[in-house]
């Protein structure tokens, strides 16, 4: 896929969208769990430049990841001070190096969402244009090799349905999950070039939970049998699923929303056809946790030196 030819290098440029007519009368609009705000924050400058957010579940991961983007970019603090711009609040970090922005959302589809309202208020309010959003995160796989990656086609719910629903004033609201395919087919295609791990792209089944909502026999309370569990698993690789997490949803539900160019990269971490508890070494662990980051660096790398080329 040629990296000029996509919407973020064409003459016109995306806003990112809220769609609330309240917040028009917010005289501060306070980002609470980033303990951030328009009247405390001068939001344009200090994100005005965005044009790549990664977002991950663990702020240790999501600081690494600036860490690792900063070399590749060859944009390091020389002092390797990547201070957490969340700093007053435990609930998510957040960091900056030049266009990237790195924030972490915690586990499951709640933590991530709010996470997500106040980050898109943010883009917002900093008047960021052409952003791309990717989740980069870990997942239990279905016939695949562990440590295989998965870009994400379809967020699929766990009866295989891609939508996210919500209930809003008492009333099931169903949201549609696409996600960029031609940023899938990119992504694809810098794992072709670095030639480093498996990548495919695949179905992602999103659920509410990581033990029984994951077909999983080693939780606290368990009433299917193992043959079950084969069955459900079986059934959903049948619907086209490769993996499985828990936030891709609301994510691609909420991307989509507001206009921004999003994907799902996730490493698999296990083949749930064969168990259920995460067994590898701590050092095999970390180096599977990597293999988003260094294809996703290489996705910006990539665009940022054709942007450099066009302009
Ligand atoms: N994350 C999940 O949600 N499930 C797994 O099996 C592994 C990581």
């Amino acid at each position: 896929m040629d990296p000029l030819k996509n919407k973020q290098n064409s003459s016109f440029s995306t806003p990112v969208c809220v769609h609330n007519p309240h917040l028009d009368s917010l005289k501060d609009d306070i980002l609470y769990h980033f303990s951030l705000g328009t009247e405390t924050h001068d939001l344009p400058a200090m994100f005005g430049d965005v044009k790549f957010v990664c977002v991950g579940g663990s702020p240790w991961r999501m600081k690494a990841f600036i860490e690792y983007i900063a070399a590749e970019l060859e944009m390091e603090d020389p002092k390797s001070e990547y201070p957490n711009i969340c700093a007053g609040t435990d609930r998510y970090a957040m960091y900056k190096v030049g266009p990237v922005l790195s924030v972490s959302h915690g586990m499951g589809i709640p933590s991530i969402a709010i996470m997500l309202h106040e980050l898109i208020k943010l883009l917002y309010h900093a008047q960021c244009k052409d952003v791309t959003i990717i989740r980069i995160g870990t997942s239990g796989g279905i016939g695949l090799e562990p440590g295989t990656v998965v870009v994400t086609k379809q967020s699929v719910d766990a009866t295989f349905q891609p939508k996210f629903e919500q209930v809003i004033l008492g009333k099931t609201v169903v949201r549609n999950t696409d996600l960029d395919q031609n940023l899938a087919e990119e992504l694809l295609q810098c794992s072709k070039e670095l030639d480093q791990f498996e990548t495919v792209i695949g179905n992602t089944m999103c659920t509410l939970d990581f033990y029984e909502g994951q077909a999983r026999l080693d939780g606290a309370f368990c009433s299917y049998s193992e043959k079950d569990k084969q069955d459900y698993l079986i059934k959903a690789r049948e619907a086209g699923v490769c993996n499985i997490e828990m936030e891709s949803s609301v994510f691609s539900a909420m991307c989509k929303l507001s206009g921004l160019r999003a994907a799902v990269v996730c490493v698999t971490l296990l083949d749930r056809l064969k168990g259920d508890q995460l067994m590898s070494s701590h050092e095999v662990l970390n180096s599977f946790q990597k293999r988003p980051q260094i294809l996703v660096g290489c996705f910006i790398k990539k665009q940022l030196m054709a942007k450099a080329v066009t302009s």
